[in-house]
């Protein structure tokens, strides 16, 4: 079943298109991986999907509805959770302050919830009073997707969950991504490393310089070989 559909997107942040009738589809389950170079329009995507920028043409649709131009603070209480590529923590604040933040729109209960998350990061669990900026960079990273799981999303979008991190954390980094679908969620992951990216993907897709250049299954780009010529350096 279609979960998120993106369908021909136009978009810019000024009078410039930045994206060009870009299309991607998420089904239930699915992990997607979006690649592509530098300045593409990955984050673009992600930005356009989560509200914060409203498209120029085409149409967001979650289930049945179409969110296209909702705001971000609505697109959530959707089910649509966003890790943005930067500042995607409060580092003032200690680690259970940043899952509070991540559940503020909730009126229920939610402990049972944050004890969810933190079954998933244990290295969380043992730290929950100090303070993000004082944490690793893979732990910070843990901390930006544990709070945006808070909300139970249905979708989750990722920005560059690996980016900046040592390579000893980034399989670490792309087991949790996995063990977050396993619990049903289904993702638009956005990644430099490609490979790793293509790997876990159901479905992937290839943007260049604003534009759909390529989609299938994880698996047929991996064996792609231009694509592995032009997007996972040889
Ligand atoms: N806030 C902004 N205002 C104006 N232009 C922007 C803004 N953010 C991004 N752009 C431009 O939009 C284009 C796409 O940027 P985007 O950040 O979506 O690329 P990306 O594929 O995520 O790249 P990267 O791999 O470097 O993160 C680039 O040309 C960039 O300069
Ligand atoms: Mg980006």
């Amino acid at each position: 079943m279609i979960l998120l559909k993106a369908e021909d997107i136009t978009v810019g942040y000024t009078e410039i298109d930045i994206l060009h009738n870009v299309t991607v589809t998420v089904r239930s389950g699915e992990i997607v991986s979006v690649i592509g170079p530098n300045g593409a329009g990955k984050s673009t995507l992600l930005k356009t999907v989560f509200g914060i920028l409203k498209p120029r043409n085409g149409n967001v649709t979650l289930k049945d509805e179409d969110i296209t131009g909702l705001r971000p603070d609505r697109i959530v209480r959707k089910g649509i959770s966003y890790v943005p590529q930067v500042e995607n923590v409060f580092p003032s604040m200690t680690i259970q302050e940043n899952m509070e933040m991540g559940a503020f729109i909730r009126n229920d209960d939610y402990s049972q919830r944050l004890e969810e998350v933190f079954d998933l990061f244990p290295v969380l669990s043992e730290r929950k009073k100090q303070k993000v900026g004082h944490l690793s960079g893979g732990q910070r990273q843990m901390v930006a997707m544990g709070r945006a799981l808070m909300l139970d999303p249905q979708v989750l979008l990722l920005d560059e969950p690996s980016a900046g991190l040592a390579p000893v954390l980034v399989s670490g980094i792309f087991e949790k991504v996995k063990e977050i679908n396993a619990t049903g969620v289904a993702m638009i992951i956005v990644e430099q490393n490609a490979k790793e990216a293509l790997k876990m993907a159901h479905h992937g897709y290839v943007l260049a310089m604003g534009k759909n250049v390529l989609d299938d299954t994880g698996e047929a780009l991996l064996a792609n070989e231009e694509v592995g010529r032009l997007y996972l350096g040889g």
